[in-house]
């Protein structure tokens, strides 16, 4: 089989590794992949948003199934384009993506089908949003509409910032056109959990849970990132709540779609808040997550391509979704100034981080530069470990990515010490 794998980044690293155990694989082809995915993919410099050209590449390499990992390709229709020309794939159609692509559209979702999330209204004036934030209170939460890569949410800690967040938003465009339209809504406390499930938009089978850090700095200090390291499974998601969510979120959401018209087949991602009033979605994603993905898959014991034919076909309901009770840790590895301005081209050594049978170097901004391997992004490198436990886990994942060297290379200290202290306190 021939496998077009849409993507380049340490999530799409993950997928092509679990891929490749299918022994009916024989050649997968990344667009645009990067410098360590070409050591398991054939890559294509065809980047994730030509749409015209992945379906053009498709039609032209007796494809036999599509994977579409990122967000922007998926809201922009690249499943449908693929299916039209009769290729399967895993990934939800573009009506079906808006789930991520519009927060508007998750948030009067939610709304219209009781799904729990925090309290909001929607609007696309500033001098209303403004007139609702000065009687609200504070902290509150002011969303872009649109895919943001992730930054467009700002959490405002009185009227003021409020104000000038609804200003940079919608007047002056700082997120462009994904703020024409905003979300205000209720500031809620408690702690993470990130969710991915499988959906062939009957049943859903979620995957084993985990936590993201997402600020660059140690004990949640500094800047939003895209995602600084993962653990898995996460300690707050008791059997207790995973029922509670199973039924108030997971299922009610696969039914909304569907009464909505938009049935979502692929990984459909919850963004979870488990507050003192129970689990509250605080978003979905209409993909795997990056790098939950680097904890999540390594510890799936079925076979991924087979579970991604099933989401296609229909048939998850007979199909085995099993993964291992041991643990695992991902640590990221950056370029010095990310999440602002850094520089690529850094020589990379990996010395020998992957020798240990529990260690996978998953990549994520790497480039090959005249053979050389090179930095090619603020997220360079996931070092995940597998194990019996999260401590194990920690530990392995540590000793891997500390033998690893590139100019200005930094990770956080502490990915997994929250999920150990919840552990301890059980
Ligand atoms: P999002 O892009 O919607 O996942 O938001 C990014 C991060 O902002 C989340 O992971 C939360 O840490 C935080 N956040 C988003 N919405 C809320 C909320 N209503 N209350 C508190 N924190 C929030
Ligand atoms: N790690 C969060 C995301 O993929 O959006």
């Amino acid at each position: 089989m021939n496998i077009l794998v849409v993507g380049g980044g340490g999530r799409e690293h993950t997928i092509i590794r679990k891929l490749r155990e299918n022994p009916e694989v024989n050649t997968i082809y990344a667009l645009p992949g990067n410098g360590g995915i070409a050591q398991d993919a054939t890559c294509v410099p065809i980047s994730a948003t030509a749409i015209d050209d992945i379906v053009k590449f498709a039609s032209e390499n007796a494809i036999d199934f599509a994977v579409v990992a990122p967000d922007d390709p998926l809201a922009m229709g690249c499943v449908d384009r693929l299916h039209a020309i009769g290729i399967p794939c895993f990934g939800p159609e573009a009506k079906a993506a808006q789930i991520e692509a519009s927060k508007v559209f998750s948030k009067n979702l939610m709304k219209k089908y009781g799904i729990p999330t925090a309290r909001y209204e929607t609007f696309s004036d500033a001098d209303a949003a403004i007139a609702y934030i000065r009687q609200g209170s504070f902290p509150i939460v002011i969303k872009a509409d649109g895919l943001a890569l992730g930054k467009g949410v700002l959490i405002c800690e009185d009227e003021q910032a409020a104000v000038d967040g609804v200003r940079a938003i919608m007047l002056d465009k700082r997120f462009g056109d994904s703020g024409n339209h905003i979300v205000v809504e209720e500031f809620l406390e408690g702690p993470e959990v990130s969710v991915l499930a499988f959906t062939d938009g009957k049943v859903v089978k979620p995957m084993v849970s985990s936590m993201d850090h997402k600020r660059a700095g140690d004990h949640d200090t500094g800047l939003n990132t895209g995602g600084m390291g993962t653990i898995a499974p996460n300690p707050y998601y008791t059997p207790a709540v995973a029922e509670r969510c199973m039924q108030e979120i997971f299922l009610p959401t696969i039914a909304a779609m569907n009464a909505e018209g938009r049935t979502f087949r692929g990984c459909l991602y919850f963004g979870l808040m488990i507050t003192k009033d129970g689990p509250k979605v605080i978003e979905y994603n209409c993909r795997f997550g990056d790098p939950e993905t680097q904890v999540v898959l390594p510890l799936l014991k079925s076979d991924l391509l087979t579970i991604m034919h099933a989401c296609e076909n229909g048939t998850l309901d007979q199909t085995e979704v099993a993964f291992s009770d041991g643990a695992a840790c991902c640590v990221i590895l950056a370029s010095g100034g990310y999440p602002e301005k850094y520089e690529k081209g850094k020589e990379i050594t990996l010395n020998d981080a992957e020798s240990a049978a529990n260690v996978q170097v998953f990549h994520s901004g790497t480039a090959l530069k005249d053979g050389a391997l090179v930095t090619n992004g603020g997220r360079v490198l996931g070092v995940t470990a597998t194990a019996d436990d999260l401590g194990s886990a920690i530990q392995d994942a540590y000793a891997a990515a500390k033998k690893i060297r590139f100019e200005g290379m930094f990770m956080r200290s502490d990915i997994g010490a929250r999920a150990m202290q919840a552990c301890n306190n059980d």
